[in-house]
């Protein structure tokens, strides 16, 4: 349900000069839940809702917001705005936000990396009660005397905020053609956790934007697949022209049968911008396409956010796409749902 709380407070946001604010849960209007960040750090960029499970009674033990303020200064030497995912409790007070120690900020970031402006917690995200929890920073760049690639990183914690993992799913491919490869993924500009333990990544950036989709096993266990899953990116291959910006946001689910589908919006593709839908074939690492759903008006950036849900409790899981800048005489932005029958949409 996360997601579609950061759905609805797109419609609320921000574009305030002085503190501003985030009321993640709108449903009671008698007690709101205000949280204030610092000041033109950008909280309530992105907001998820982490409940933390006691591992022996398996009760929630912890309810709270998560928040990313992706200018905010995280205190790191030799960098201004790194980005702060914040961890709020769920009462009334409203600056008792504190900072999630997700990287080691307390030294200069190493030699050949820059955190400043990297946007840290563009991305938050939990992947329900008592599982992990996600966050990225689309703007982290690797450089060295002659280059500097915006690849974008996100990391994983624990249900408890702790680190676990750095992931970095255009570390070490080509780009010796710098845009034209994955020079300037940003990587984590979306983001999401399965059910099924999967990380998945959304990076507009490879292959002169047309954008793809990466997963991996969130766990990294012995026994877990490693491999980077990706869409095809190719030209010949891509399912989206240049400039397309797959992967702009992201969501999965079992839409189709059995086994999980990831879907990357891509708000720029042919005109009105699409929604790709993914999923593993055996063996291979590159995606299949198993989809494509289309806008319906030119420039409207259908696929700029996205969410799944069963929204009529059916069982089967259901789409919401929205379009921000879809107009009409009385009309501004749209939001597409669709409703799943038997692996076939209806909107
Ligand atoms: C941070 O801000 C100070 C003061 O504006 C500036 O001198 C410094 O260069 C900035 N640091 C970075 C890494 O941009
Ligand atoms: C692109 O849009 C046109 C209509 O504007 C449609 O005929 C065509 O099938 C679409 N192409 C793809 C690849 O979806």
């Amino acid at each position: 349900m996360s997601s579609i709380y950061s759905i609805c407070l797109l419609t609320l946001v921000l574009n305030l000069n002085l503190y501003q604010l985030t009321n993640a849960f709108n449903l009671e209007t008698r007690l709101p839940v205000i949280k204030y960040g610092p000041k033109n750090s950008y909280f309530g960029y992105s907001v998820a809702e982490h409940l933390i499970v006691d591992e022996n009674t398996r009760h929630i033990s912890e309810a709270v917001m998560l928040v990313g303020a992706p200018r905010a200064q995280s205190g790191q030497p030799q960098t201004n705005h790194s980005g702060v995912v914040f961890k709020c409790p769920l009462n009334t007070i409203r600056s008792d936000c504190t900072q999630i120690r997700i990287e080691e900020d307390n030294k200069p970031p190493d030699e050949g990396i820059s955190k400043d402006d990297q946007w840290l917690g563009v991305t938050v995200k939990s992947q329900g009660p008592g599982g992990y929890v996600m966050a990225c920073a689309h703007r982290y760049i690797l450089k060295g005397s002659d280059f500097q690639w915006g690849q974008g990183i996100c990391y994983s914690l624990s249900q408890y905020l702790d680190f676990r993992r750095a992931w970095e799913p255009c570390y070490n491919r080509p780009v010796s053609k710098a845009h034209e490869q994955f020079g300037y993924c940003q990587a984590g500009t979306s983001g999401e956790i399965t059910e099924d333990y999967d990380i998945v990544i959304g990076a507009p950036g490879p292959y002169t934007w047309r954008g793809t989709v990466f997963s991996n096993s969130v766990r990294y266990r012995i026994r877990d697949d490693k491999t980077w899953y990706l869409g095809p990116v190719l030209e010949n291959e891509s399912p989206v022209d240049k400039y397309s910006y797959l992967g702009m946001s992201v969501t999965s689910g079992k839409f189709f049968d059995g086994s999980t589908s990831y879907a990357g919006g891509a708000p720029r593709a042919n005109g009105t911008g699409q929604v790709v839908f993914f999923s593993k074939h055996k063996g291979e690492s590159t995606f299949d396409v198993s989809h494509i759903l289309s806008g319906e008006q030119f420039a409207s950036s259908y696929g700029y956010s996205m969410t799944s849900l069963d929204c009529n409790g059916d069982g089967r899981i259901d789409l919401v796409v929205g379009a921000p800048f879809y107009y009409s005489r009385s009309e501004g932005g749209a939001v597409y749902l669709y409703i799943n029958s038997n692996g076939k949409f209806t909107k």
